[in-house]
């Protein structure tokens, strides 16, 4: 996916900046139960960024979601181990507001569009028609969610490969609980190093 580039006067960054995150999950197992719903995850959400989770049903995915902002708690004999830090502080600290937590973090879901039309700033527009796009419906969707990641950090559950493909930055593949394999979606996509995240996303199971 493009990435759009800050103009900057100061010499190209190292290599290695790690992006801002917005979410730091450790050590997250959670469970309904005796059922172990999300098994030791440990990832980051990069901020003003699109982080899309994939995975068949049942794996963990809408849990997960849940965590970010206390939803699953709302669920009786829910248990939960690990942490979840918002901007390095502790979602789940007893100091924390959980019905203030669930302003900031809104959840969105599934709906046949999840992005709201917003509108267009023809400099994005125009600069991916230099490059040589045109069709129109797919430059209304790169703006869309380029406007959104200037204001919002996003995450979002997907069964569609080719949408999570188009639309975000990071991909999570989870699997029976677990994070299988995480990274920058072009690499998710092109050269996974896990045989079960290739397997699912080209379509051999899920
Ligand atoms: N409220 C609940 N009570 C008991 N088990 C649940 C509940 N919600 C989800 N689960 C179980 O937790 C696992 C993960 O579910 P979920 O997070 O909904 O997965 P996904 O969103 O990937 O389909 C599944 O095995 C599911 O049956
Ligand atoms: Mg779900």
């Amino acid at each position: 996916m493009e990435r759009v580039e800050q103009k900057s006067e100061s010499p190209s960054p190292p290599e290695e900046t790690t992006p801002a995150r917005t979410f730091e999950v450790k050590n997250l197992s959670i469970w309904y139960g005796e059922k172990r719903a999300i098994d030791n995850v440990t990832m980051d959400v990069a901020s003003n960024a699109v982080t899309a989770i994939i995975g068949p049903s049942g794996c963990g995915k809408s849990t997960f979601l849940r965590a970010l902002n206390r939803m699953h708690e709302l669920t009786p004999k829910t248990r939960m181990e690990g942490t979840v830090l918002l901007h390095d502080e502790d979602l789940y600290s007893s100091t924390v507001d959980a019905a203030i937590v669930r302003r900031r973090v809104g959840m969105i879901f599934q709906k046949s569009n999840p992005f709201p039309t917003m509108t267009i700033g023809e400099n994005v527009i125009v600069g991916l028609r230099l490059n040589g796009v045109r069709n129109q419906k797919f430059l209304n969707e790169r703006l869309e969610i380029y406007e959104l990641k200037a204001k919002y950090t996003i995450v979002t559950v997907t069964h569609n490969m080719q949408q999570a493909g188009r639309i975000s930055d990071y991909t999570a593949f989870f699997y029976l609980g677990r994070l299988i394999e995480f990274g920058p979606t072009t690499r998710i996509f092109t050269n996974p190093t896990e045989k079960q995240t290739e397997d699912y996303i080209t379509g051999r199971f899920g």
